[in-house]
């Protein structure tokens, strides 16, 4: 195993987000790859970042971009290759960096060899590993088993090929069949590729989908509305269930106990604090930390189809509700909370939450919150340089995401026009989450020769990479260099980890107003979501400014003038 030296615990970690295929294409074949990101390691360690979440590069055929897997043990070949992953793996320890990997465990793809065994030969093993369930018969003929909607729009069922009745069960694409976690020697061919990655070195996973590992083995209908084509949602019946509790203590029994590693549950499925402490608590929790996703769509934007642009702005105080509700609720009996604005599923932070006529102010104000909030923040990507959304005019531009496509049939079946669908994804589509790197102004904003899956944003040519920020003193990549720094450092660093913290102002409607309580000093940050000019009474008394996106500030007797996203981290007493 190669020798690892971090300086920091990870409790203390800056975390950033890859999505691979969009990082850094080293071959010259449109693909981000391995080799990209080996390449890149050095500029995100000048960066700060201290730890790294990728998202999937095993053999896949990319229905859902390395989500749905078909070998867990063999990097896709357009990623690199297995000593790829080692080299990768090496020269991040050797700079002190942490690499956990997405370990997509409720699924696999239609083309893994379990699944093909399993409907070649209904009597085989792999037939146990997934779910199959015959069809109910109808006058319209056969319907899938049950009213269930997979995450993905379409039916949670598919009719198995070549079969009249049978059906299988995908709670995201149909190429991606899930798998049953309550047959035990399935759970045992997990645990052994966990062993395997652990024992290679890796320092942890991000555990894909884990809300979804145990579902209602009834089958029964959901009682919720149905949609107009009968299906709903309803992640009571495959969400945050009492048997994923029990398959992650088996998991946690059998394999993480026995390393020093790091892991993250993506816990979405609507977890509550509570249940989030049943997976992460210090004391006898199942893995070290879980995402939520409540602050990622505080804007009105989620499925905000008959929404018009002007419904959609930043809900600042259902932001801080959230926010302090995660804290009150799980911050003494948990090790840390990880904290995004958004992952590669979601819009861009600057799209969501900020403006781009504001680029430089309301990304450096996400930048400062971000980072000195309480828990391991990650950075998705492009954010230290400001990427924002796409601006395409066609769905079939959003088509390299197989949940937009499977949400533009669904939208069109509705009636919607396509001009009308295409505005609402362009705020809406994971493919914002998903553009290339914007490395330079060249094409394809340098991360390939080739065009990638999804095009470069123009504004690649308009200062917004690295290669530019990077000679701009007051760039967004600057300034995001200079907050992890500071956010580092002890005397900061104590406020965050250990300090109180609480909400100032909770009902001023456009300023995230919060503070960090140590020993009687304060942490303060003060961070306007607006673009108007708004006014923000403090009556402590500030000292040291730590961080500030414009020069100076304007406090006059007690009221701070705020400029257009202005944020401010100071000390006060
Ligand atoms: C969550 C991942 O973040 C997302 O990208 C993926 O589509 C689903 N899980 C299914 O694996």
């Amino acid at each position: 195993m190669n020798e690892r030296h971090f300086l920091s615990p990870w409790q203390e970690a800056t975390g950033y987000i890859i999505y691979p295929d969009a990082f850094y294409d080293s071959n010259g074949d449109g693909v981000g790859d391995l080799q990209g990101i080996i390449q890149k390691l050095d500029y995100l360690h000048d960066l700060g970042i201290d730890l790294i979440w990728i998202c999937p590069f095993f053999a896949s055929p990319m229905d859902d971009n390395g989500y749905d897997v078909s070998s867990y043990y063999d990097v896709d070949p357009r990623f690199g290759s297995n000593e790829d992953f080692q080299a990768m793996l090496d020269k991040a320890h050797s700079l002190g960096i942490r690499i956990i990997i997405d370990f997509v465990l409720n699924h696999t793809s239609d083309e893994h060899p379990w699944f093909k065994k399993a409907i070649e030969d209904p009597s085989s093993e792999e037939a146990s590993y997934y779910y199959f369930l015959k069809g109910r018969r109808t006058e319209k003929g056969i319907e899938p088993p049950n009213n269930w909607r997979s995450y993905f729009s379409e039916s949670a069922w598919n009719k198995v090929p070549g079969s009249e009745d049978t059906f299988y069960l995908h709670l995201f694409s149909k190429k991606m069949p899930d798998v049953n976690w309550s047959y035990p020697p399935l759970r045992e061919k997990y645990f052994e590729i966990a062993r395997h990655y652990l024992d290679m070195g890796v320092d942890g996973f991000r555990l894909d989908a884990i809300s979804h590992l145990g579902k209602d083995l009834s089958f029964s209908d959901s009682s919720l509305p149905v949609g107009p084509d009968g299906l709903v949602l309803d992640p009571s019946k495959y969400a945050n269930r009492e048997d994923m509790y029990q398959y992650l203590g088996e998991f946690k029994e059998k394999v993480l106990s026995h390393y020093d590693c790091l892991t993250i549950g993506e816990a979405g499925g609507g977890i509550s604090p509570k249940q989030s402490l049943r997976l992460t608590n210090k004391y006898n929790g199942l893995i070290n930390m879980a995402f939520n996703f409540d602050t990622a769509w505080c804007n009105g934007a989620f499925a905000s189809i008959d929404r018009k642009d002007e419904e959609i702005y930043t809900r600042v105080i259902e932001l801080k509700d959230n926010f302090k509700k995660w804290y009150d609720e799980t911050r003494k009996d948990v090790e840390a909370l990880p904290i995004y604005w958004t992952d590669h599923d979601h819009p861009r932070a600057l799209s969501q939450y900020g403006n781009v006529e504001y680029r430089k102010q309301s990304m450096k104000m996400l930048i400062s919150t971000l980072l000195f909030s309480y828990g391991v923040p990650f950075m998705l990507y492009g954010d230290e340089i400001g990427m924002s959304n796409v601006q395409f005019d066609k769905p079939e531009d959003f088509y390299a995401d197989i949940s937009s496509k499977n949400e533009v049939a669904y939208l069109r079946s509705q009636g919607y026009s396509d001009s009308h669908i295409a505005h609402y994804l362009c705020r809406t589509s994971r493919i914002n989450g998903r553009q290339p790197m914007q490395w330079n102004s060249s094409d394809n904003a340098g991360f390939s020769i080739k065009e990638g899956r999804v095009k470069a944003n123009p504004n690649a040519k308009e200062g917004v990479n690295v290669l530019d920020e990077e000679k701009d003193p007051d760039s967004i990549l600057n300034f995001t260099k200079l907050a992890i720094k500071l956010r580092k450092r002890e005397e900061n660093m104590r406020f965050l980890r250990y300090g109180h913290y609480d909400l100032y102002d909770h009902n001023h409607p456009d300023v995230y107003g919060y503070f960090f309580e140590l020993n009687e000093e304060k942490l303060v940050v003060i961070a306007s979501f607006s673009k108007h000019t708004t006014y923000f009474s403090f009556h402590w008394r500030p000292t040291d400014v730590i961080l500030h996106n414009y020069d100076d500030f304007i406090y006059i007797d007690h009221v701070f003038t705020l400029r257009p996203f202005e944020c401010i981290v100071m000390k006060a007493y």
